[in-house]
């Protein structure tokens, strides 16, 4: 069932305190790409609507992912994580109650580009999951080089040139599954705590439950929960690459006392050996370079361990 077309587009500017939204089948497309890089400066996160996704695919895709978390444990567990693995792919669970700690299970899996897809962490059950996946994925690589292609403009640079920066064709988006049940003690744990995403983009989709919150001049905000629009936010590989024009959005999500919480981010990240720095046509005497740069995969690791970079 197709819900009612949004008809707004909102410049960041008219809307203070909200964050913005924005209606990419408004025709001015000049005005559409605006909006995207203007958010992407203000807040690094923004709600797409109207954005081409087939609702009907959004349903099937939050449907499959419900039915893996309904499963037995032990049939999550036949795509678990493995033990001692220094990838992230996999089935985790966090859902037991230690105080401080997260509430949350997860499943994360890489989708695109093919090579470096490994199904075994793609669950069997449901039966349609793959093909769900398949779709969905094919849905969001166009929307993503879509909003890459609005932001490198508006760097004065030619469409391609952040995806380029990602690594083309070897930039990888990886599907995660976040289900958090409801938590009999939400004043005292998080579903995840603050941080910025260390990827290019996010792009989200999320259940009916509000929870993903975003600091943003000295406050967190509520990032309301629309039905028919999807959440995209900046990460760091972006933020580096445009040499802080855009900006990695702090964000944490929440749990609820009583409602089940789901969200299904796509990250867009680099390769991790590709270098990742200001892009060298933004570099000049008046915009010096902000950044050093540094392979996606120290990066990271950099990141995990809490060493300083720069
Ligand atoms: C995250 O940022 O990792 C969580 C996003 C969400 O659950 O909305
Ligand atoms: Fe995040």
């Amino acid at each position: 069932m197709e819900i009612e077309r949004d008809q707004h587009i909102s410049p960041p500017s008219l809307l203070a305190e909200t964050i913005p939204i924005i209606d990419l089948s408004n025709l001015d497309e000049e005005l559409v790409a605006r909006a995207v890089v203007q958010a992407s400066e203000e807040w690094g996160i923004f709600h797409v609507v109207n954005h081409g996704i087939p609702l009907d695919l959004i349903r099937r895709l939050k449907e499959v992912g419900t039915q893996f978390f309904e499963l037995p444990e032990t049939e999550k567990k036949a795509v678990a994580k493995q033990d001692g693995s220094k990838d992230f792919e996999g089935y985790t669970t966090n859902l037991k109650y230690v105080e401080g700690e997260v509430w949350t299970e997860n499943l994360f899996h890489r989708i695109w580009p093919p090579s470096c897809i490994n199904f075994n962490y793609w669950p069997k059950n449901p039966p349609q999951y793959r093909e769900v996946i398949e779709e969905y994925t094919e849905e969001t690589t166009k929307l993503s080089e879509r909003i890459l292609g609005y932001l490198s403009e508006g760097l004065g640079l030619p469409r391609e040139a952040l995806i380029q920066g990602l690594g083309g064709e070897s930039t990888e988006y990886v599907m995660r599954m976040n289900n958090y049940p409801p938590d009999p003690k939400p004043d005292l744990t998080l579903g995840v705590p603050e941080h910025t995403d260390i990827i290019g983009i996010t792009i989200i989709i999320t259940n009916e439950v509000p929870g993903l919150q975003i600091f943003k001049d000295d406050r967190w905000f509520d990032v309301h929960y629309i039905p028919s629009a999807i959440t995209v936010n900046i990460g760091d590989q972006i933020m580096r690459l445009s040499n802080g024009k855009y900006k990695n959005v702090l964000h944490r999500a929440i749990v609820d006392k009583e409602k089940q919480r789901m969200s299904w981010p796509v990250f867009v990240d680099a390769n991790p050996d590709v270098v990742i720095g200001p892009l060298p046509e933004l570099i000049t005497g008046d915009n010096p370079s902000k950044f050093k740069p540094i392979t996606c995969k120290d990066f990271k690791y950099r990141r995990l361990l809490k060493l300083p970079i720069e």
